[in-house]
């Protein structure tokens, strides 16, 4: 079982998306490298606010995303809406929880900012395991997103 090692993690990213501002590269970049990192993460990806109160699926990897998820629904609206990292250790028990993979046991979603605060995207990341993630995870995760987006 690969557990991820944060820092080697984070300095992987920090190289490879030097100089760059595309936000479709650094969001692919990101995806690609944490989902890789640990076997936790069955599916790892971002949803971008596209209109008001809407998420639309970026780049991802893993089973097919549902392509729209309205603020809210779901774990990933619950993170847009409120700006607040969702850590839920069994979906079931979330209500409106969207089953875009019926596998999902346990979700992280952590919101990503603008200059002005306003959040412009979520990470998700989901697991077949369930209680698959703790807040060092999200602790770490987060670090390394705000350092290649604007934060809050
Ligand atoms: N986990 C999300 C839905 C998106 S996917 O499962 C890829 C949620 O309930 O917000």
């Amino acid at each position: 079982m690969t557990r991820v090692d944060y820092a080697q993690l984070s300095q992987t990213i920090a190289a490879l998306t030097d100089g760059e501002s595309d936000t479709v590269a650094l969001m692919a970049t990101i995806t690609c490298e944490v989902h890789h990192s640990d076997d936790r993460f069955n599916w790892t990806g971002f949803y971008r606010v596209v209109a008001p109160e809407q998420l639309k699926i970026g780049p991802y990897q893993g089973g097919h995303g549902c392509l729209q998820i309205p603020f809210s629904r779901g774990v990933c609206g619950a993170a847009a809406r409120t700006g607040d990292v969702q850590l839920v250790a069994d979906v079931e028990a979330f209500p409106g929880h969207i089953a875009c993979a019926t596998s999902t046991r346990s979700e992280l979603v952590l919101p990503i900012f603008d200059a002005s605060g306003d959040v412009i995207a979520v990470f998700d990341i989901d697991s077949d395991l369930p209680n698959a993630f703790d807040i060092e995870d999200a602790k770490h995760l987060s670090e390394i997103l705000s350092r290649v987006f604007s934060v809050k």
